[in-house]
């Protein structure tokens, strides 16, 4: 029974229904007298709509309607402001407003028939005329227009500590460079979709492809003024997200107005160029400045950036806190601006800010190694902190060091040979690199529903989400373990908008949030099982209190005398064949704002890079992880194989390319926009290191979504600059860069 339990590799509980098919995403929902939506983009990146001819797809026998910012509704959000749970500051994009362009590819009809194939092709027959005006996308030659925004959307940067310009003008060993992140866009395999369905009594249930159901209930009843619990938003699957899903995007809209209008159930689903027209990573462009002493010691860090934002939102990420959370550094200033283009706000992405500032602090950190003529691993651990510089509290743990020591030896990091293309194998210059990471482990309030039957079967709820990560088998585990039962007996229910309050599933918080709700909901039915117990004849229980009590393979006993023990099937059944049934909700504990958290990352990755070809290959990698308890190792490092893949694809090859003079992001498919492919795919090993944390949540786990990929990308460049003695600077690093 306990190989099941936290700290153990257990399979998926979702896996069978994963596999077979019995698992459904947002589009896949069969349902009676179905109407089909397909949106129809901006042709132009801004300018104004002058006229929409829909006459000929409204003659189609079959096309029910088409909506445009012409017909639509005057629903109540039009006229007010409503921020999401992600939302930057700023004013959300409101489909179908008015005739105004934002930018390409933007909503500009949705087109309603019997038949998707009937919608699509109608959809063609939709004609639309632009007023264009000129616009900016171009974030390199608008740099002179970046300004500071009035409010941040993650905590500002923080104030300079010391004086990062004197001591930087002074030292001995300076590195002062420019680094280039592209955009990038999310893609899941899963595309958006949303199916809305309307009730007679006007309520609604909705299918929505999300990462948090009661983010896209409230949107929707505070969009169209329907009270919230009469919209019903259902998500059980959804096939990888990455943060696109933080933010409940436009088909969700549509697809809720097309019903509500035509009173039926309607799908809108978004295409995969039509994933390309709505948030990404933002393109940015840092400076780093690091002056060093001669012996090594980091002195001062001068940390810039300057990313793209919409004209209607100021999105910015975690892009320059990284020196203060990774070095030991007395005098810093770091800054993150902003320029509004004509472009869609960008959106979180699988580790926001901590992708693009690691790898350009991690790259720089590298180039003073060289300059130092230090081993970079040497460097690092001479500029070690164990306080947070940034928030001036110690680390609730940090194993950062065991990670180094874990991965160079399992990588063999002490063969390495400090100077460049020393390691040459025939026409392969061979390199070998290294960088560390961290992403910040955050509890969010939560609650969950324990609802445990006289058959002894168990089932725990929340309304968060599994976007692909195993939150079904995690928190199955959590609740299996409290409750001493085994797992097959749990039940974890979530992706349903009226189940107990949940944050966005992201953030790497789901575990430490929704997994604490579920052990405290366990304790909580651990009480009424007690009471239970006490209730019946020559009871062991009689005078105990919870905290004498243990619960282990299907018994409750006394801790201090086990063998007073009855199971606790027996328990529950005092309740007169009802079931026991507990609520809870989950707060961080005060203590954790003495403390700050993190989990760390060091990668060491070999790369060949092909002299006379420049082709570059990722041969073998290793990724040493602290991220507190471990609760699945099999889940967990399939976590970290994914951020270690993407790492190598923003390393080597994604990039979304706007072509300028269209203003429109112009690799839209997977033909086009590259990720990596099995064959780019080599040794890739993942060691958790062991850590032990009480204090950064009551479980002591610190997520794992994120923390996998932000060393990989710059532990890449640093390993091609070793192959080959050129340092790259901007992503990805492509062919023509190389040669
Ligand atoms: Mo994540 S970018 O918080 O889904």
């Amino acid at each position: 029974m306990k190989e099941n339990y936290t700290g153990k590799p257990a399979n998926r509980v979702d896996g069978r229904a994963k596999v077979t098919g019995e698992a459904k995403y947002a589009a896949e929902f069969n349902v009676p007298n179905l109407l089909h939506g397909v949106v129809v983009n901006s042709a132009i990146a801004k300018g104004t709509i002058k006229s929409i001819d829909t006459s000929a797809a409204l003659q189609l026998a079959g096309v029910v309607q088409v909506f445009t910012h012409e017909n639509r509704p005057g629903y109540t959000w039009l006229d007010s402001h409503y921020m999401d749970e992600d939302a930057p500051p700023g004013s959300p994009f409101r489909p179908f407003y008015n005739n105004q362009i934002l930018f390409s590819m933007q909503p500009v009809a949705l087109v309603v028939a019997e038949s998707f194939e009937l919608a699509r092709y109608a959809a063609l027959l939709v004609k639309v005329e632009y007023e264009a005006q000129p616009h900016e996308t171009d974030l390199e030659s608008n740099l002179p227009r970046a300004y500071t925004p009035k409010k941040y959307k993650s905590p500002p940067p923080t104030d300079p500590r010391g004086d990062a310009d004197t001591a930087f003008a002074q030292a001995t060993f300076k590195v002062e460079e420019a680094y280039a992140h592209p955009a990038h866009h999310h893609n899941p395999m899963e595309m958006h979709a949303s199916i809305a369905i309307w009730h007679e009594d006007g309520k609604m249930t909705i299918y929505d492809k999300i990462q948090g159901v009661q983010n896209s209930q409230k949107y929707i009843s505070t969009a169209f003024g329907i009270p919230q619990e009469d919209v019903q938003v259902l998500s059980p699957f959804v096939g990888g997200a990455f943060g696109s899903g933080l933010r409940p995007q436009y088909q969700l809209f549509l697809a809720v107005l097309a019903a509500r209008e035509l009173k039926r159930a309607v799908k809108v689903g978004l295409t995969r160029q039509q994933m390309f027209s709505f948030g990404h990573r933002p393109a940015t462009v840092q400076r780093l400045a690091l002056g060093a002493s001669a012996e090594g010691e980091l002195e001062a860090v001068k940390h810039d950036a300057i990313a793209e934002t919409s004209r209607f939102e100021d999105y910015n990420e975690d892009v320059v806190i990284w020196p203060g959370v990774l070095y030991d550094c007395e005098n810093v200033k770091v800054s993150h601006q902003l320029v509004d283009l004509d472009v869609f706000t960008p959106l979180d992405m699988r580790a926001p800010g901590g992708v693009t500032g690691t790898f350009a602090l991690e790259v720089a950190i590298d180039e003073m190694a060289y300059q130092l003529g230090i081993d970079p691993l040497e460097f690092r651990l001479k500029n070690y902190t164990n306080t947070d510089q940034n928030k001036g509290k110690p680390y609730s743990s940090k194993e950062l060091k065991e990670c180094y020591r874990q991965g160079a030896e399992r990588f063999g990091w002490s063969k390495r040979k400090m100077e460049p293309r020393s390691m040459k194998e025939g026409h392969q210059l061979i390199g070998w690199g290294m960088a560390n990471g961290a992403w910040e482990a955050k509890q969010q309030e939560a609650a969950a529903k324990a609802v445990f039957s006289p058959d002894g079967k168990l089932t725990v709820s929340c309304a968060t989400a599994d976007i692909g990560t195993g939150t079904y088998t995690v928190m199955s585990q959590i609740a299996a373990e409290t409750m001493g039962l085994p797992l097959e007996e749990v039940t974890f229910k979530l992706g349903d908008s009226t189940l107990p309050k949940s944050p966005l599933e992201g953030g790497s918080w789901t575990v430490s949030s929704v997994g604490s709700a579920v052990k405290l909901v366990c304790e909580k039915l651990q009480e009424q099982l007690l009471e239970q117990a006490r209730k019946m004849e020559n009871s062991p229980f009689k005078d105990a209190n919870p905290e004498d009590v243990s619960f282990a393979e299907g018994r409750m006993f006394l801790t201090q005398a086990p063998a007073q023990s009855i199971s606790i099937l027996e328990a529950v059944q005092q309740n007169e064949g009802q079931p026991l049934v507990a609520e809870a909700s989950q707060k961080p504990d005060k203590n954790q704002k003495n403390y700050s958290s993190y989990s760390h990352s060091a990668t060491f990755v070999e790369v060949m890079v092909d002299e006379d070809l420049g082709t570059v290959k990722v041969t073998r990698m290793v990724s040493a992880i602290a991220a507190g308890r471990i609760i699945n190792p099999k889940t967990g490092r399939s976590q970290i194989l994914g951020g270690s893949v993407w790492g190598i694809g923003a390393a080597l090859q994604e990039h979304t390319v706007m072509d300028h003079r269209l203003g429109r992001f112009m690799n839209h498919d997977l033909d086009k926009y590259h990720v990596p492919v099995s064959a780019d795919i080599h040794e890739t090993d993942v060691i958790f290191v062991e850590e032990k944390d009480e204090i950064v949540n009551p479980i002591g786990a610190k997520g794992l979504g994120e923390i996998g990929i932000v060393s990989i990308a710059p532990a890449i460049v640093n390993a091609v600059f070793h192959a080959t003695g050129k340092r790259i600077r901007e992503l990805p690093i492509t062919l023509d860069k190389l040669l």
